[in-house]
């Protein structure tokens, strides 16, 4: 096996994983300081393609998903390098070759201010910030207006809304999500669905998203619904041109954790209709 210390990055071969490789993701998370999520590369294993760099140990040189969405849209995520492979093009060499994957598709991830100069000279634009938004979210008194999903009786709507507002083929992904999740909720009117938002639980946090919601309130209700039954830490990841969402998850008590660029390649337009999407799936998947 070539060893990356040694060998040019652009004649290292790329893997596609599987999920006999989690706990090597596991490693190389650690080795970068990220949490042991367990649960959350489970299903980026079994759902997206994971594609890697081998070490001559057996462990990971570096990771990198793509989430594809049909052929219109693609999300990319996981992207680590093991501190000691750094700075030697690996990181590079991931990212062409799912962009080469990626084919025609409008491309977009979150990028960390780690990664954010590599896909700046890669073709990337920011188009803003996101914030992970993390604590115990009070409920307070608040009347429960949203209600569990019937995924029998609610899913073509459910799927024809968020066709409408993610503008790309989700189909497959929301239903093994949906099977992944602790909760899926809507919220409804006399037209019809008004919205719907997804709870899932990765190490000791409830995350939630997406959220997608024909304004802010029904937005609130739905992550207000979902952290009733939290227990214990909520995660959101929320952007900054919503500072009506961000202060009042601040009044709630989730505070920033962190945040990240949403960046889409060659500046294409994002599909959909993102004035009504509130958080993504996760930051990993788009
Ligand atoms: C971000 C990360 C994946 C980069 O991997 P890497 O293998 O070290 O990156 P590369 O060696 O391929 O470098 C990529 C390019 O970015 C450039 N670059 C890296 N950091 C930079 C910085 N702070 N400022 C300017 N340019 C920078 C490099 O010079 C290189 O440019 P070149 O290809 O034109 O020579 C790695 O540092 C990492 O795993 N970080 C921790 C996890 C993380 O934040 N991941 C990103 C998630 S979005």
């Amino acid at each position: 096996m070539p060893d990356p210390l040694t060998t040019p990055a652009t004649e290292l071969p790329v893997r596609r994983l599987g999920p006999e490789d989690l706990s090597r993701c596991l490693a190389l998370s650690e080795d970068r300081a990220w949490a042991r999520e367990e649960r959350k590369w489970l299903f980026l294993l079994e759902n997206a393609e994971v594609y890697a760099i081998d070490a001559p140990s057996g462990d990971l040189a570096g990771t990198v998903t793509l989430t594809r969405y049909g052929m219109a849209a693609a999300g990319i995520g996981m992207m680590l390098v093991a501190t000691r492979y750094g700075g030697r093009g690996l990181g590079r060499r991931l990212m062409t070759h799912v962009l080469d994957a990626a084919g025609d598709a409008t491309v977009f991830l979150w990028a960390t201010e780690f990664g954010r100069p590599l896909y700046e000279k890669l073709g990337f634009e920011a188009l803003g910030v996101t914030e992970a938004r993390v604590g115990r979210l009070r409920t307070g008194h608040d009347p429960v207006l949203s209600r569990p999903a019937d995924l029998d009786a609610d899913l073509g709507a459910l799927l024809a809304l968020d066709g409408e507002v993610f503008g790309a083929d989700r189909a497959d992904l929301l239903a093994r999500l949906f099977a992944f999740a602790e909760e899926v909720r809507v919220t409804e009117d006399e037209s019809g669905l008004t919205g719907y938002a997804v709870s899932w639980r990765s190490v000791d946090t409830l995350f939630i998203g997406p959220v997608v919601a024909d304004g802010e309130a029904v937005a609130r209700a739905l992550v207000t619904d979902l952290a009733r039954k939290a227990g214990g830490l909520v995660r959101i990841e929320a952007e900054r041109a919503r500072p009506g969402l961000l202060d009042w998850l601040g009044e709630r008590g989730l505070s920033q954790a962190f945040s990240t660029s949403f960046m889409v390649h060659g500046g294409r337009p994002v599909p959909g209709d993102r004035t009504r999407m509130f958080a993504p799936m996760m930051l990993a998947t788009g």
